[in-house]
């Protein structure tokens, strides 16, 4: 991980659907920080032009593959514990708030596009046109861990990134992530510097982030195709109730 653009003090996510847009909020924020505060490090992330699909689909990454399918939903019973700071913390000020990880995660997308379509789906454990788990059904039908082939073998190999990632491998650990694509250029190599500006929530970053994190360096068949680079956690305060402004339990408390 490369220090100089790891950390920081402050992170400021800036969305909005037109980059002109983005830009200028950006610009308006260093004006008003002036003398107060300096970038230390940004990056640019992009996600799939809003309309460029017919109906809402999952987006998919730099490597081909429909990625955010199994996330937890604001629906499932557990959302709120898993992704919320709950009533009982003793940091006050991030009651309802969320913990976020950034990484600069870039792809090495030479070695990755050489490898057959077959060899990139038993990469992921799941099919590179629907994203359907390898052992049948749709996008949205539930991976069957422990189904074999006739090989005797798991059908979602054990190293398999959507298994070794699973809340099942984990005890029960999610997060929701909302990554973007980033694109830089080329490097002296002349490698493509493109990944994933991976984004994450959650309540608990030591359950959530880390636990998997952990467990996808011990044997996670994309890793040989990833260069983590930079990185960052950040307490994230709730929204600010109407003529309040976020954060001021903990700045004025
Ligand atoms: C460039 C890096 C990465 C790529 C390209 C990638 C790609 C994918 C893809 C294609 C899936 C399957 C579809 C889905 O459920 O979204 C997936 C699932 C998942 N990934 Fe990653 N991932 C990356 C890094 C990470 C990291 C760093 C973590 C966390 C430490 C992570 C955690 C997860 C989790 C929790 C799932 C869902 C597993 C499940 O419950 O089925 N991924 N990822």
């Amino acid at each position: 991980l490369d220090p100089r653009r790891s950390n920081g003090d402050l992170w400021i996510q800036i969305g909005a659907d037109d980059a002109l847009v983005a830009f200028h909020a950006l610009r308006a924020l260093q004006k008003e920080a002036a003398g107060q505060a300096r970038l230390r490090w940004q990056m640019n992330g992009f996600n799939r032009t809003p309309g460029a699909t017919a109906r809402p689909m999952t987006t998919r990454n730099l490597m081909g593959q429909v990625d955010g399918t199994n996330n937890p939903r604001p629906s499932d019973p557990d959302f709120d514990a898993r992704i919320f700071v709950g009533r009982d913390t003793d940091q006050e000020w991030m009651r309802d708030g969320s913990f976020a990880v950034v990484r600069r995660i870039r792809m090495l997308l030479d070695d990755w596009e050489k490898r057959s379509r077959r060899e990139q789906e038993r990469v992921i454990g799941r099919r590179k046109d629907n994203g359907a788990p390898l052992t049948g059904g749709s996008e949205t039908t539930p991976m069957r861990l422990d189904e074999t082939g006739a090989d005797g073998l798991p059908v979602i190999p054990a190293d398999a990134h959507a298994r070794v990632a699973a809340p099942e491998s984990n005890q029960g650990a999610a997060m929701l992530r909302r990554p973007f694509s980033f694109h830089d250029g080329f490097r002296d190599d002349g490698a493509p510097d493109a990944g994933l500006l991976f984004i994450c929530w959650q309540a608990d970053p030591l359950r959530a982030f880390t636990q998997v994190q952990r467990k996808l360096d011990r044997g996670d068949a994309l890793s040989p195709f990833l260069r983590h680079e930079a990185s960052g956690l950040y307490a994230v305060p709730p929204a600010a109730a109407p003529g309040d402004y976020v954060g001021r339990p903990l700045l004025e408390g």
